[in-house]
């Protein structure tokens, strides 16, 4: 059973001490000023399902603004950040917790698509204006009723069986958004959408109902499903509801291009494990293999419209791809294949890896990664120049000559690399 005790002994058991401790003093400050606080929404939602916690969102029926500097003003060490003109503010404190803090609202679209036009109401009403049932969930925070479960719509049974519904009728008209989050939701916790609520995304994608989003906010959404850590589901479910177009037209093999994701996947996860420190952008990664195969200018057409950021890199790489997995399919030197590879962003490398499981452009790729791009020239420019030579920009030529030798196996020491050097000298620095 999830009564008070229940969720007092959970908040306590998966968010620790101090969290229950901040909470408890924000419902005695909200009691204090005439108001009430709850939790609400998606920490609620994970809070039942035992998952991690992610960003804590309260909701208060009363000024949020005044508990939130009341709040600053009281417990430790937290930082405090208002956003007057949305009546939100945040709260930070030094251990990484975080919450966000908003007076209780009910929401009016004037046309679909749009951003809502908001009105002050209780918590009941704040609920009903959210997109599942799910995330329409609170647990009250007063002394009175701290713990208490606020469930008018049935969210919690319908997070028991594993069923994503809608509140009302016009939720995705109102907010198209929401049939991508459904997505998200059905993919990552591996729910079911209930038939009504399938009906209703169906009629409001049969009026193209996504004419209304903008590329930004279409994109926002797009970005979260390619971050999920595992996207198979999500691209599996697109193809189910037809929604390829959002974001290419449907693939002719899709059973291939899932092969290639699910090969990404297990690239990425490699890298990660391999180069801890260097960023991995997922969704620059994703979109580098689910638009390899489009044209050039609907690429563009699509990077403008959505507005994402690193459009040239994902073109630069997209580009070239193909010529390059061309010339490493033939042989060629490594330093070769060093300066190919140097081209293309790390994401636009595990790409072409997914895309070529094996033989040499596998071989060469993974090469590249793991050793040629760290291999540095034996010397140092201090060690060229005590040979004789001038600084200048003739000496950072030499390095690069040296490292490409030291890559193709010509020198392996310093003293292999001053042989070579010297035997060299007849020659220009340059490379022809
Ligand atoms: N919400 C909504 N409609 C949207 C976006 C959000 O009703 N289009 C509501 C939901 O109640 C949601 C809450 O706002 O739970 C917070 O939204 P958000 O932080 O985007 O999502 P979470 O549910 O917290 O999910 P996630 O774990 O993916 O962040």
């Amino acid at each position: 059973r999830v009564g008070r005790h229940y969720l007092h002994g959970e908040i306590h058991r998966q968010w620790g001490e101090a969290a229950i401790s901040r909470l408890q003093e924000l419902g005695r400050r909200a009691a204090a000023m005439g108001s009430s606080a709850y939790l609400v929404g998606g920490c609620v939602r994970d809070l039942l399902l035992q998952r991690n916690m992610t960003d804590i969102d309260v909701v208060i029926e009363g000024d949020a603004l005044r508990l939130a500097a009341d709040l600053a003003a009281t417990v430790s060490a937290s930082h405090l950040h208002s956003h007057p003109r949305f009546g939100t503010a945040t709260l930070r404190f030094a251990d990484q917790f975080r919450m966000d803090l908003a007076s209780s609202r009910v929401e009016h679209y004037p046309q679909p698509g749009a951003l809502p036009i908001v009105q002050a109401g209780g918590i009941q009403a704040d609920l009903w204006r959210r997109d599942f049932t799910i995330n329409a969930m609170a647990i009250a925070l007063n002394p009175a009723s701290f713990g208490q479960l606020l469930d008018p719509y049935r969210g919690l049974s319908d997070l028991q069986e594993g069923r994503l519904r809608v509140l009302h009728t016009l939720s995705f008209i109102e907010d198209p958004t929401r049939i991508l989050r459904a997505l998200r939701f059905s993919a990552r916790f591996r729910f079911e959408m209930e038939a009504h609520t399938l009906g209703l995304m169906k009629n409001a994608l049969a009026i193209d109902i996504f004419r209304h989003l903008s590329g930004p906010r279409l994109w926002r959404e797009i970005r979260y499903l390619l971050q999920l850590s595992d996207l198979l589901p999500a691209l599996r479910l697109l193809q189910e509801w037809r929604l390829w177009p959002l974001l290419r037209p449907p693939p002719a093999d899709p059973a291939a291009l899932f092969a290639t994701v699910q090969r990404a996947l297990t690239l990425r996860d490699w890298f990660q494990l391999s180069f801890p420190r260097e960023p991995l952008l997922q969704d620059a990664l994703f979109l580098r293999i689910l638009w390899h195969d489009i044209p050039w200018a609907e690429r563009q057409e699509r990077l403008n419209y959505f507005q994402v950021g690193g459009a040239d890199e994902i073109q630069n790489d997209l580009q070239r791809l193909p010529e390059i997995a061309a010339q490493l399919a033939r042989g060629i030197r490594p330093s070769q294949r060093r300066a190919l590879l140097s081209q293309l962003r790390v994401e636009g490398i595990l790409a072409l890896l997914a895309g070529h499981p094996q033989g040499p452009i596998q071989a060469a790729g993974l090469a590249y990664l793991q050793t040629d791009r760290h291999l540095a020239s034996p010397l140092g420019a201090k060690e060229i120049m005590a040979l004789g030579f001038a600084p200048g920009p003739a000496v950072g030529q030499w390095l690069k000559r040296l490292r490409d030798a030291r890559l193709d196996g010509e020198i392996s020491d310093e003293e292999s690399a001053r042989q070579w050097l010297l035997n060299n000298l007849k020659q220009p620095p340059c490379k022809p």
